[in-house]
């Protein structure tokens, strides 16, 4: 049986301490049983340099604790004081054009700034010793969304010197740094890495080879200051999982090198909040807006279960309108309710509200929360008690198995097709998210992994879109490999250090699949290729011209008569960017092969399986009857004429055994 707990996140120095005992009480009486504390507190914890302040942190923990709560403390280091700031105003990042981030808001810091890093070390340690022991302490949260802002990237003078360093020991030798970054292009040979400038303020475009590699160095900065805060939190605090709380839609870092420094991963998941920031259309985003895109929490789910290795929660779940997005509706009624089952049935092991009273001041005061500023409760309050009271019949069963299909997850591909999209709309993330979807569309239950021999082990279908580059660990996983594999488009095509590969694209993919790329083209909004007669669909943004070796064959061919899909035994490389159509055509031909059972589900109905529990969600406006999905299985929870934002849960062995 896994345990799966629902908490709050909670401000008690927003609030009189008088209201402190009731605030716990009510959060106890709804269900609740974790409460993420202190994580932008610094000016009240150290109000000026050296002066601690623990008092108040300490009644709040017990005060929590002492009405059975659980607390998750999270260090203070997204929000230096402006002590701190004016102290050291070399620690503030400069963006691209050399502005100095100013302090007025958060995240105001370089992540590459020795001083800071020491006042991190500090003030975590202080923190970690004095409440390391708490018994009330359960888990701790590094920091605040890392990246968040635009904050992975600085262009200061201790970035630059972390770069040069950075480069020194990836090269040893500058002639080496020349050839890989292919320097005698435009004469930018340089004669020492002293030499070696931050890509930015070039007239032009810097050479990719140069940003691919400050991003690189950017983002091994932020898995280095996680790595610090984590070891000493380890030290005083031992036991007690380590989280961080990532983002949604959001790449500018390696996550799954970062995880590796915690226990356990996060994401904030604000379903309408990044609906409406999303790419997605007009009609998609009207359609969807009270109850979020129907696959991308599921997405973000499964890509942070990935960087926990098994191991994560919602840190931050959105309970009504948030205040950040260019519009910000209310979810429908239930959709808060379904979003954090959405995420139980993933494997989360906790969902945490953001946040319990809705602050009156400040910049998120149209931010709402379980409780309206003067404590009475908002909608979600009430939804919240639903769950917690029907996660008690549903955690018996649950229990996450590795899934059979994956789908492989690369920053550096996301770093990479940024740097260098080709055509305008060239999105990695948006290119993955066209496969993801098919298979959800197909009823498929899914992980996501980074590109290496182990996420790709023991699957039966392997999905490697865009991939950047295919390394040494995966090629040799897939070449062990009996599952169905589908590379491309644009897989293999660049060698590490961005050149295209000296036998064409796909590069080491080769091996596996005999064909070359001669040829790619990007396309123009509303132009297409479509499939030859029979095929549905169309190659849209982009396409490539395959050139077949002797052991492949084509498996579909576009209209032009261009080899659209190749396949080479149980292996397949896409040679363009499908639409929905042909995406869902592609997927469920090679579902099919690899032997995936694939359900038939209306347009907005979406099903996960947990352990020996199948859950049915409806993200549509209309009640959707999902009786041929149930069988006669019987229901732990929900109906078969399942209403919006409905969701059902039963037991798939009772739909076996009949
Ligand atoms: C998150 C952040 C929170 C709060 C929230 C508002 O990005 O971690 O501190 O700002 O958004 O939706």
């Amino acid at each position: 049986m896994t345990e799966q707990k629902l908490g709050v996140c909670y401000y008690p120095e927003h609030w009189p301490v008088a209201r402190w005992a009731e605030d716990a009480r009510r959060m106890r009486e709804i269900g609740l049983s974790v409460v993420r504390v202190g994580e932008f507190a610094w000016s009240r914890l150290e109000p000026s340099l050296g002066t601690y302040d623990f008092v108040w942190l300490r009644r709040a923990i017990d005060t929590l604790h002492e009405a059975g709560l659980e607390v998750v403390l999270g260090t203070p280091t997204a929000t230096p004081p402006k002590w701190l700031v004016d102290s050291m105003p070399g620690m503030l990042a400069l963006d691209t054009q050399g502005r100095p981030r100013k302090f007025g808001s958060r995240r105001h810091y370089c992540f590459s700034h020795a001083g800071y890093a020491r006042e991190c070390e500090r003030i975590v340690t202080r923190l970690a010793q004095e409440f390391g022991a708490h018994p009330a302490v359960a888990a701790w949260q590094t920091d605040n969304e890392f990246g968040c802002h635009d904050t992975v990237e600085s262009y200061s003078e201790a970035a630059l010197a972390g770069f040069r360093d950075w480069c020194r020991g990836k090269y040893e030798a500058i002639e080496t740094l020349n050839e890989a970054w292919g320097n005698v292009f435009w004469s930018m040979e340089l004669a020492s890495f002293e030499e070696i400038e931050l890509p930015n303020l070039t007239v032009t475009e810097a050479n990719p080879s140069h940003l691919l590699d400050f991003q690189r160095f950017s983002s091994d900065q932020v898995v280095a200051f996680n790595k610090r805060q984590a070891d000493i939190v380890r030290r005083y605090s031992p036991g007690r999982p380590i989280l961080h709380n990532f983002m949604g839609a959001f790449t500018a870092f390696d996550h799954f090198a970062l995880s590796r420094d915690l226990d356990a991963a996060a994401w904030d998941s604000y379903p309408l909040g990044f609906l409406e920031r999303s790419p997605n259309s007009e009609a998609f985003k009207s359609r969807y807006m009270r109850v979020g895109d129907p696959d991308f929490q599921a997405f973000h789910h499964d890509l942070y279960r990935g960087c926990g290795r098994g191991r994560w929660w919602v840190m931050e779940q959105q309970p009504g309108p948030v205040n950040w997005a260019p519009w910000n509706p209310a979810p429908a009624k239930g959709a808060v309710r379904l979003w954090a089952h959405e995420a139980f049935a993933a494997g989360a092991e906790t969902v945490c509200y953001f946040r319990w009273r809705q602050a009156p001041f400040a910049q998120e005061q149209m931010h709402e929360a379980l409780l309206l500023p003067n404590s009475e409760p908002n909608e979600a309050f009430h939804e919240a008690q639903d769950v917690a009271r029907e996660l008690a019949a549903l955690s018996a069963h649950v229990g996450r198995r590795r899934a059979e299909v994956v789908v492989v997850f690369d920053y550096e591909s996301d770093w990479a097709w940024k740097i260098q999209p080709q055509g305008q709309d060239f999105s990695y993330s948006e290119l993955v998210m066209r496969f993801y979807r098919a298979l959800r569309r197909a009823g498929v239950s899914i992980d996501i992994g980074p590109p290496t021999a182990d996420t790709v082990a023991d699957r039966k279908l392997i999905l490697l879109p865009g991939l950047f580059t295919a390394g040494e660990s995966l090629v040799e996983g897939l070449s062990n490999s009996a599952a169905v594999i589908l590379a491309g488009p644009r897989a293999g095509s660049k060698t590490e250090h961005f050149n295209i590969p000296a036998a064409l694209p796909p590069g080491a993919l080769q091996s596996l699949i005999d064909l070359r790329v001669r040829r790619v083209e990007s396309l123009r909004p509303g132009a297409i290729i479509p499939m030859s007669d029979g095929h549905p669909g169309h190659f849209e943004r982009w396409r490539e011209f395959l050139v077949l070796g002797d052991e492949a064959a084509i498996a579909m061919a576009s209209r032009d008569g261009e080899c659209a899909l190749a396949q080479c035994g149980h292996r397949y490389y896409l040679g363009g960017w499908p639409d929905e159509t042909l995406a869902d055509a592609v997927v469920s031909r090679l579902l099919a092969e690899a032997g995936v059972e694939t359900l038939r589900l209306p347009q907005d109905i979406r099903v996960r399986d947990n352990g020996g529990l199948r859950y049915v969600f409806n993200y549509g406006p209309e009640t959707a009857d999902i009786s041929s999905l149930v069988g006669d299985a019987w229901l732990l929870l929900g109906e078969t004429k399942l209403p919006p934002c409905g969701v059902a849960a039963f037991r798939k062995d009772s739909l076996t055994e009949k």
